[in-house]
């Protein structure tokens, strides 16, 4: 619903959410009670879980995964995921904190029709205010407490003013049946102009759609995971970058960030940005 609306912006949120970035750090500690595998790759899933799948505890996934630039689940990736799991009886959880409500408003989950153990849900389930929710399977959630031994608070959990803008957010983008609906449609116009806009400045990306979430990729070849993510050309995304910035368009700064389209973008708004991704692909190809 964009950074300015009024209401979020008199509760604290709104403007105020704008370019924070966040610094996560992982511990050696964390590091050695996790393993991981490629995006995508379903091979090394199935023989991960093969060898020790019985002594995994949860399987943690973005579902459409957000934070290596948009890469989407290959066709079956995810039922994978879930059948594996199932057959080891390991918790298999989607971190839908980037693309709950912004692929669908049900979540990635709804859009590849996968019940996950649990889910984690950030960002505009707090309106831009610093709320996180976690749920899942009843059996699950009833090991916590009160009703059970895991015992899990903190100094903000509920705070009223982040339920607020929570709750408000979630009144706007459900309150129009076709609010998230209109903006996926709105961003497949502005991903389609992308599109035809590289391919007359003769520049090849790759340029990936989930709802509301979007990435250009310059490579000529698929981009499935974060080896082919890294491996695009991040020097022609710079001068697309700063081409883009130059007129105007605030681009997340990073080929690794992914965009979102709000419901406030005008078709104006979509219009101006594919003009401007004329002159910047044009830029992005010129090498030197
Ligand atoms: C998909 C995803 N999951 C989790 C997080 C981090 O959540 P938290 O700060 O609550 O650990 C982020 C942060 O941006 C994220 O993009």
């Amino acid at each position: 619903h964009g950074h300015g609306d009024s209401l979020l912006v008199k509760a604290g949120s709104g403007a105020a959410t704008f370019g924070q970035p966040d610094s996560p750090g992982v511990t050696a500690g964390t590091a050695k009670d996790t393993l991981t595998v490629a995006y995508n790759d379903a091979d090394a899933f199935r023989e991960l879980m093969d060898r020790c799948g019985d002594d995994i505890a949860a399987v943690i996934v973005e579902p459409i995964a957000g934070n290596m630039g948009l890469v989407l689940p290959e066709d079956g990736y995810l039922q994978l995921l879930r059948d594996e799991t199932k057959k080891h009886g390991t918790v298999l959880i989607f971190d839908e904190v980037m693309c709950g409500f912004r692929t669908a408003l049900h979540g990635a989950q709804s859009i590849y029709h996968i019940v996950p153990d649990m889910t984690t849900l950030g960002k505009i389930i707090g309106g831009g205010l610093p709320v996180a929710a976690y749920g899942g399977r009843k059996d699950i959630m009833d090991c916590v407490s009160p009703a059970g031994p895991v015992y899990q608070a903190g100094t903000l959990s509920g705070n009223p003013l982040a339920m607020a803008a929570g709750l408000e957010t979630l009144r706007i983008i459900t309150e129009d049946p076709d609010y998230v609906e209109k903006a996926c449609a709105k961003t497949k116009i502005l991903t389609d102009g992308l599109k035809a806009a590289a391919d007359e400045a003769g520049a090849a990306v790759q340029v990936h759609r989930a709802g509301t979430m979007f990435s250009v990729f310059f490579s000529a070849v698929p981009v499935t995971n974060y080896a082919t993510s890294e491996a695009s050309d991040q020097e022609a995304f710079r001068r697309y970058f700063l081409s883009m910035l130059e007129q105007g368009i605030y681009l997340a700064p990073s080929q690794f960030e992914t965009n979102f389209v709000s419901g406030v973008h005008s078709d104006e708004d979509i219009e101006k940005t594919i003009n401007a991704a004329r002159t910047a692909f044009e830029k992005a190809v010129v090498r030197g």
